[in-house]
């Protein structure tokens, strides 16, 4: 098959991107706004971007509506957020902070997920995650207009925890994290089987 991608519907355009790029690491991200609210929301367009300085980037894409998404919101206004890895324990409760609800929603609370306090920012973080990594926004970068538009939020990372059961041998471990990866549509993967090759 061969596509124009000029020629694409936008919601074609989309699936055939995110079937592209897979699996995707999850950001499960928690924000809070300036009365206190605390949000959360995963996002799968994610990485690791620079680790001198350590950088963490997400895109977090425009909606139909008007509304910037409240993960957008919070960050440009406080400056601050923690993104938490998704084990697979914990794939039901993400799911359901996935939905677009009003900016006074807890996602935290909607999910029953307990908080954990941070030790360098405002926003808590999932307590039952097996890693959190506590940041400030370095940059945020916006592409195109629209629904599906992009804004890249660069986020420097001021504080790691990792949980002492996914820490073995001075690292972390990564089948005891059990990581889950977005596909396309609807569906997840898992960090396992694993396999290893030597660099050259
Ligand atoms: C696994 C998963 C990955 C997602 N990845 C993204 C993403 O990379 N960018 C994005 O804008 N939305 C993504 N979404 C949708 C957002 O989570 C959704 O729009 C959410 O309502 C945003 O919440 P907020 O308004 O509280 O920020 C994803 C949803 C799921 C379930």
């Amino acid at each position: 098959m061969e596509f124009n991608v000029q020629q694409l519907e936008r919601t074609n355009l989309y699936q055939l991107l995110v079937g592209c790029v897979l699996p995707r690491p999850i950001a499960w991200v928690s924000t809070q706004d300036v009365k206190g609210v605390c949000n959360l929301a995963p996002f799968s367009f994610f990485n690791v971007m620079s680790v001198t300085p350590p950088l963490l980037g997400f895109s977090i894409l425009k909606q139909a509506s008007e509304r910037d998404k409240d993960t957008l919101a919070n960050i440009r206004l406080t400056g601050e957020l923690v993104v938490n890895i998704v084990s697979q324990p914990l794939a039901e409760a993400m799911n359901i902070t996935c939905g677009s609800y009003p900016a006074d929603v807890d996602e935290f609370e909607l999910a029953g997920l307990a908080k954990s306090q941070s030790v360098t920012v405002k926003p808590p973080g999932v307590a039952d995650a097996p890693v959190r990594l506590e940041c400030t926004l370095h940059q945020c970068l916006t592409f195109g207009h629209g629904t599906g538009a992009g804004n890249l939020v660069l986020a420097e990372v001021r504080h790691i925890y990792v949980a002492d059961q996914v820490w073995k041998n001075g690292a972390i471990d990564d089948v005891g994290l059990q990581a889950i990866g977005k596909l396309g549509g609807d569906r997840y993967s898992k960090a396992e089987p694993a396999f290893s090759l030597a660099r050259p």
